[in-house]
Order: C-alpha cells, then sequence, then structure tokens
C-alpha cells in the first residue's frame, strides 16, 4: 500500500480524521501550557515595580469604566515598530498588579503602556476635555465630564483590600493610609514625604488644575505614571529563565 493509499483511509473516517488532527494539534498546546505549571514563577521581579497608589488605582477604574481599553492597549509588543514608537518592550511585571490587566488588542488610538510623563498634566487636560483641540483629526470621544465628578476617596480603604485579596501585597499600613495618601497626592500643599516612602516614584500634584478633587484628576495621575516605574537605563532581563 502506497503512502498515498494510506493517507486515504485516514481522509474517509471522518472520527479517525478528527483524532488525528486533535493528537496533533495537542502537542502545540502540551508544548506551551504545561511547563506553566512546573514553573515556579512566571513573573521575574523587576525593581521599582510597586502596587497602585490609591489615587491611581482610582484612575484606573476610571479608565476601566469609561472604556478606555475599547481603543487602547497597554502592551509594547518586542517588534522593532513598536519599541521604536513606544518605548522598551513591556514586561510580564509591569501589569503583574493589574487586575484586569489591560494588555488589549485593539489599538484605534495608540498603545498607552509608556504614556507618563510623555506629555504635561494641562495637556492631558485639555486632550481629554476636547481631544480635537489638540490633535484636529482625533476621533477620541470627549471626556469633560470627569473634570466634573468630584470624588473624596471614601471608599478607597475597600478598594485596596480588595485588591490585597486577589495578591496585590498591600500592607495594612497602605490601607490604613488610603484616604489620606489618596487625598495628598493630588494636594499641591500636601505631605507627600509618607505617600512616596510607600509608593516609590509617586507623581504628586493638582493634576486637573482646579481645586476640587475630580475623577479627572485622578485619572491623570494614573495615566501619567503608566510605564515609569521600571529604570530601563539600568534594567537587565534575568537570562536564566
Ligand atoms: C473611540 C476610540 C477612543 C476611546 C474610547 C478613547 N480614545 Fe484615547 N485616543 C484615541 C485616538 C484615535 C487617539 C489618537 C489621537 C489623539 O491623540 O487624540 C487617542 C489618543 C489618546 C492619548 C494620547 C496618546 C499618545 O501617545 O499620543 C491618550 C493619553 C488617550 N487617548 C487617553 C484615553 C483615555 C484615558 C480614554 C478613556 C477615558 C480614551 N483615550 C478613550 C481614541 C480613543
Amino acid at each position: 500500500m502506497s503512502f498515498i493509499q494510506k493517507h486515504q483511509i485516514l481522509e474517509r473516517s471522518p472520527t479517525l480524521l478528527f483524532a488525528a488532527s486533535f493528537a496533533v494539534v495537542s502537542v502545540g498546546g502540551i508544548v506551551e501550557i504545561a511547563p506553566l505549571f512546573w514553573l515556579e514563577n512566571t513573573i521575574e521581579n523587576v525593581e521599582g515595580m510597586r502596587p497602585y497608589t490609591p489615587l491611581e488605582l482610582t484612575g484606573r477604574d476610571i479608565y476601566i469604566r469609561e472604556g478606555c481599553y475599547v481603543c487602547h492597549s497597554q502592551m509594547i509588543r518586542p517588534m522593532r515598530d513598536e519599541v521604536e514608537r513606544y518605548g522598551h518592550y513591556s514586561l510580564a511585571a509591569e501589569s503583574q498588579y493589574d487586575h484586569p490587566f489591560q494588555w488589549g488588542s485593539k489599538r484605534t488610538g495608540p498603545d498607552l503602556a509608556r504614556v507618563g510623563g510623555r506629555y504635561s498634566d494641562a495637556w492631558h487636560v485639555d486632550h481629554l476635555m476636547d481631544p480635537q483641540s489638540v490633535v484636529p483629526e482625533s476621533i477620541m470621544p470627549k471626556y469633560a465630564f470627569l473634570a466634573n465628578t468630584p470624588i473624596n476617596g471614601a471608599h478607597v480603604a475597600d478598594l485596596l483590600r480588595t485588591h490585597s485579596i486577589v495578591g496585590v501585597p498591600y500592607t495594612e499600613e497602605m490601607i490604613e493610609n488610603a484616604r489620606s495618601d489618596f487625598l495628598a497626592q493630588a494636594d499641591p500643599d500636601g505631605d507627600w514625604g509618607p505617600v512616596e516612602a510607600r509608593y516609590p516614584g509617586a507623581v504628586f500634584g493638582n493634576f486637573d488644575g482646579q481645586p476640587e478633587l475630580t475623577e479627572m484628576d485622578a485619572l491623570i495621575a494614573y495615566l501619567q505614571m503608566l510605564g515609569t516605574l521600571v529604570d530601563f537605563s539600568t534594567f537587565t532581563p534575568d537570562a536564566s529563565r
């Protein structure tokens, strides 16, 4: 029997063909997935990564609520065009405290994984109030109402505690001070020292420029820290993995 004839046996029986295809396809799955069950940790610990500040975490919730992820990804792939445009490719550790993660696959707008520090707070205010005022061809919707929506952090300690339940290493001290840290970060006259000590690399200031603390402040605090925690001038990947 020639090879072609043998193959006909397989092709003429749907059950056999299905079983054989399944066996072939499984190999790829097993090779990729099985090792994950034996690796102790799939995320390399990277210096600089820390949980979000209470204000950033609140901003992140607003980001999710408003569906910003529908148009923006937060994952720079290790391809040359992406790295040249957005900066160092994203590390797993950079989303280790994200519940849920914001990697995304849809880019109607640019990737935001490293947008922190790229623009001034005032630019973000103008852009969120009316994107077309700074980028005339933009199709991004207006989010001006965020600047009229006051927030006071009444439940922010619960928010931190919820994240700690799913594994984010918030300490009791962080949870106890959540509300005062939340208020201090956006207060130009606030006591920034203890917040900076608990959350190194946090950015401070009156983000939206108005006296009242609003959702706009929280969202900008979040945007301004994205991708800024790891120092890529000293970062070297762990080659043993
Ligand atoms: C309908 C799709 C859409 C949605 C929803 C959307 N954006 Fe955008 N965004 C864009 C587009 C397109 C651009 C590029 C043009 C511009 O800068 O406005 C952009 C640009 C940006 C930029 C500038 C990025 C850069 O590197 O220049 C930021 C920051 C941003 N968006 C934040 C947000 C946030 C925060 C939200 C949610 C509150 C949001 N976007 C929702 C489409 C969207």
